[in-house]
């Protein structure tokens, strides 16, 4: 969203863009005469109102679109095949102009709402009915949490919140949200609107947010998922392998991703898959880059024969905003003219001559009107009718953010138990450093207007005394004259808490990071007010990124470290309930916290997830990358301690081929190790294949807990260049002190362990697989046996 226009596409390969930026000229010879979308606030019902019509003094029942006997496809259709070619043309910007004639309403289709309902893009907008909406803390935060219920829970209420504001005439229905790009390297500037680095994690925020967005309570199980109605529209982006914004000079808009098919199947495009067949999105957007020199938002292998024919989209293809004049300007795209980068993006097959038919714009106005039906944009949602300004800001929407934030903490680092803060014995705190007084680097971006900001310093003061010295005046930290004024303040309080860590200034949209350092003398504050401090100290870091703080990790002064990535508007009092012990905090790091070291071992422009050897390019994310860390993927502390006992587990599995099934050959470092037969091919089948453990969390502590249990598949020994282990899945579980509980787990072999070979099929390889739990706290072994 870096410039001004959303120009976009909706494709399969198909449509087209704002008449703003994009010339018609090839589809029609007319002025198109358009004017910018301003949202109008008007209490717009749906468009097939009876008395709406008449009061355009037109007959709703003379229009088969209105026909609600009718199925969706069929009304499109009708609607579509009404249109003259200019007032298709007008329906394919995200601005939608309507058709006053058919009395089709406009249409504003680009709104945002990755952590909360947000006015980037101009279907949404807050005045003085609907100041602000909750603002979530930021995915790095919520992800962390690693709580498949929170990430759909909080779905539900944004989409509430939405649909309130739609109500009110102050939001769209489509939402191109979530980013659910992998973080591959720790350098780039998006971290914070991910949910991490590893695929499977990511998939699974994906499919819970959006069905959290999406889902109608009740109509989860209908037959024909073309007529399943929608709370809101999410949006699955940006498609695909798009990790790379502005990098040493190298912008998205012009950086060519190669990408070897291993790496694309195995990693970029799962989340993608599991969002549209788990999730059943009803949008996907393609991205600014280019894929092995093909924009992907012209590659018809990538859009129409993956998206559409591989997982069965349901929904539409939009390109990222400016992506065709991406396409013409930057990429200089086979020499593309305007026309041409509008004809391969309508159809990536395109005979080049032939341009854009026009029964391809119908295709995809086909598709962009049913989505509006699920809607209820034609016939209303009876049920949503209610929402209204009490949905918004709701004190139960609130306390959803604050329990996000406190969800998504980290503990890093926590000697002799200095946390929780007694408080009882500290009624002093001195609170010092750049992030003290945060309030919008809490919300990072993609944010709307929030209900209120709870600052640290708001939060800690309702448990203590505050004295705050800011240490540095911003994150850059540029002047160390601010530092003795927090030293002196850490002497006298009982307590000191050092708010440090970047912001949008150092990792945004655009901004990729150059190092993992802290900037400027922020490390000079921590290390001179640690020393200073007469009290515990306690190192609070914002950041969605790691940090290398390997320093603070072993200054003894500083006896514990919390990471609370950007947590949110109410950031202030989850940081304090942690503090003061009011939450015992139990997050992990959704990504790998490098040593500073790491980046310059290779570029961020190296797409390989595996190391490559012959360039001493280490591997990337926990799945390849064997080497030392500052915290390890998954790792976070506790206020207590937890044990695990495995309960019963399958050892092995014996899985019958059919006659038509083939032993799939796998590379092994050594003939000697492999099988004779070495694996079988996964994809579109289907094994009696299941297998399950049941493990026991005890809580051996003095103080109740949440304990995430992740769960790691090793495979066999002396595979060919596979990964180290992989996630499959985990759990979130509340343990009361003393007490214990029951955790099963149940997977399919053929998803679960399989290794994406270097041709790009996926296999399940045979012989010994190991799992384990947490990290190798329990490992045992799956055999797989085919028969
Ligand atoms: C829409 O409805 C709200 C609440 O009933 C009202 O306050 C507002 O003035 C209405 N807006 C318009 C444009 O009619
Ligand atoms: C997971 O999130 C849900 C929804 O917010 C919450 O009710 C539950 O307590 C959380 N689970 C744990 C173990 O924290
Ligand atoms: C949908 O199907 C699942 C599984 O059969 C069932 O548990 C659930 O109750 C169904 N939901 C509705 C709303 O019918
Ligand atoms: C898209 O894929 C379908 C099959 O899934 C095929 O029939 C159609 O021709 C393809 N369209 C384009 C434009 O490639
Ligand atoms: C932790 O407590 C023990 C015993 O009181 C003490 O010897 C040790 O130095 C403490 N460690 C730190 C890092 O403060
Ligand atoms: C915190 O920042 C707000 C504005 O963002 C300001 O009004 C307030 O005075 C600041 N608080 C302190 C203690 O400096
Ligand atoms: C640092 O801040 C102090 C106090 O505001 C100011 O007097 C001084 O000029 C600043 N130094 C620099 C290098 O900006
Ligand atoms: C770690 O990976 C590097 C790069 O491939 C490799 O050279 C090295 O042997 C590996 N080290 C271990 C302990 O596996
Ligand atoms: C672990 O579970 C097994 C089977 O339920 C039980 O026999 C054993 O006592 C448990 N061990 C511990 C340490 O709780
Ligand atoms: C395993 O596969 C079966 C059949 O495809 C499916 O119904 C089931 O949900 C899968 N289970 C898991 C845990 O993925």
């Amino acid at each position: 969203m870096a410039k001004t226009f959303c120009s976009l596409i909706f494709l399969c390969c198909f449509v087209l863009s704002t008449g703003a930026r994009v010339n018609h000229r090839i589809l029609s010879s007319s002025t198109l005469g358009l004017d910018d979308a301003t949202p109008t606030g008007s209490n717009f019902t749906f468009v097939c109102d009876p008395a709406r019509y008449s009061s355009l003094g037109l007959e709703a029942s003379n229009f088969a679109f209105c026909d609600t006997s009718l199925s969706y496809e069929v009304r499109a259709m009708d609607l579509v095949n009404q249109m003259t070619l200019t007032e298709k043309v007008h329906q394919l910007g995200n601005k939608a102009y309507g058709v006053p004639r058919l009395g089709l309403a406009e249409y504003e289709w680009w709104s945002e709402a990755l952590h909360g309902v947000s006015n980037v893009g101009p279907g949404t907008f807050y005045d003085d009915l609907i100041p602000g909406s909750t603002s979530f803390p930021t995915v790095i935060t919520t992800a962390a949490a690693f709580n498949e219920s929170l990430w759909k829970v909080i779905g539900q209420a944004v989409s509430t919140e939405a649909r309130a504001m739609y109500n009110l005439g102050r939001a769209g229905l489509t939402y191109w949200s979530p980013n659910i790009n992998v973080v591959r390297d720790p350098r780039w500037g998006r971290a914070l609107e991910t949910p991490g680095e590893d695929p499977y994690v990511v998939g699974r925020y994906a499919v819970n947010y959006v069905r959290g967005l999406q889902d109608v309570e009740g109509s989860e199980n209908y037959t024909d998922p073309n007529s399943r109605p929608l709370k809101v529209s999410s949006c699955c982006k940006h498609y695909a392998a798009y990790d790379v914004d502005n990098w040493k000079g190298v912008e998205r808009y012009t950086f060519d991703a190669r990408v070897s098919e291993q790496d694309m199947v195995e990693t970029f495009l799962r989340p993608f898959e599991m969002c549209v067949k788990d999730g059943d999105v009803s949008s996907i957007m393609c991205s600014y880059n280019r894929v092995n020199g093909i924009p992907t938002c012209a590659d018809p292998k990538l859009l129409n024969q993956t998206i559409r024919g591989d997982w069965d989209l349901h929904g539409y293809i939009v390109s990222d905003c400016d992506s065709l004049q991406v396409m013409v300007d930057d990429h200089k795209w086979l020499g593309d003219t305007k026309e041409d980068a509008v004809a391969q993006t309508l159809k990536a097959a395109a005979v080049r001559q032939g341009k854009v038919r026009e029964a391809d714009i119908d295709k995809s106005l086909n598709y962009l009107y049913v989505v509006l039906m699920r809607l209820g944009f034609f016939d209303g949602i009876p049920q949503y009718n209610s929402f209204g300004k009490d949905d918004v800001c709701s004190k139960e929407n609130i306390e959803l953010a604050t329990e996000a934030a406190r969800e998504g903490t980290v503990l890093l680092k926590n000697e002799n138990d200095s946390l929780p803060l007694s408080i009882d014995k500290v009624k002093t705190l001195a609170v010092v450093g750049p992030h003290s007084n945060a309030t919008s680097a809490m919300i990072g971006n993609y944010a709307g207007i929030p209900c209120q900001f709870i600052t640290p310093i708001d939060g800690l003061s309702k448990f203590a005394k505050v004295d705050y010295q800011m240490g540095c005046s911003d994150v850059a930290c540029k002047n160390e004259s601010f530092i003795f004024p927090a030293m002196e303040a850490a002497k006298k309080a009982d307590a000191t808490i050092i708010f440090a860590g970047i912001d949008l200034s150092i990792e945004a949209e655009s901004l990729d990071r150059d190092d993992l350092l802290l900037p400027g003398y922020q490390t000079q504050l921590i290390n001179q007010v640690a020393g200073a401090a007469s009290g515990p100290v306690v190192l609070v870091l914002m950041s969605a990124g790691g940090v290398d703080i390997s320093f603070a990790k072993r200054n003894e002064n500083i006896k514990s470290i919390l990471w609370v990535g950007y947590p949110g508007e109410e950031g202030g009092n989850a940081i304090a309930d942690v503090i003061f012990g009011k939450y015992n905090p139990g997050g992990r790091l959704p990504l790998t916290w490098h040593e500073a070291g790491y980046v310059d071992m290779l570029p961020m422009t190296s797409m390989p997830l595996r190391p490559i050897d012959s360039l001493g390019y280490p591997g990337r994310t926990y799945k390849f990358f064997n080497g030392s860390t500052v915290y390890p993927f998954g790792y976070g502390l506790s206020y207590t301690q937890f044990t695990y006992n495995l309960t019963s587990s399958t050892r092995s599995l014996d899985i019958k081929l059919e006659k038509y099934q083939y032993c799939h050959d796998l590379g092994y470092k050594s003939d000697s190790f492999k099988p004779s037969c070495p694996s079988i091919r996964v994809d579109n089948s289907e094994y009696n294949d299941r297998f399950e453990f049941e493990v026991e969390v005890q809580n051996v502590g003095t103080k109740d807990g949440s304990e995430v249990v992740i769960v790691y598949a090793k495979p066999p020994e002396g595979i060919d260049e596979s990964y180290i282990k992989q996630v499959i899945g985990f759990q979130r579980v509340f343990v009361p002190a003393g007490g214990s509980e029951k955790v099963k787990f149940e997977f399919n072999a053929s998803k679960s362990l399989q290794v994406v070979d270097f041709n790009a099929y996926s296999v399940l390889p045979s012989g010994g697989h190991t799992i384990m739990i947490g990290d190798d706290i329990i490992s045992f072994p799956v055999q797989i046996n085919f028969c």
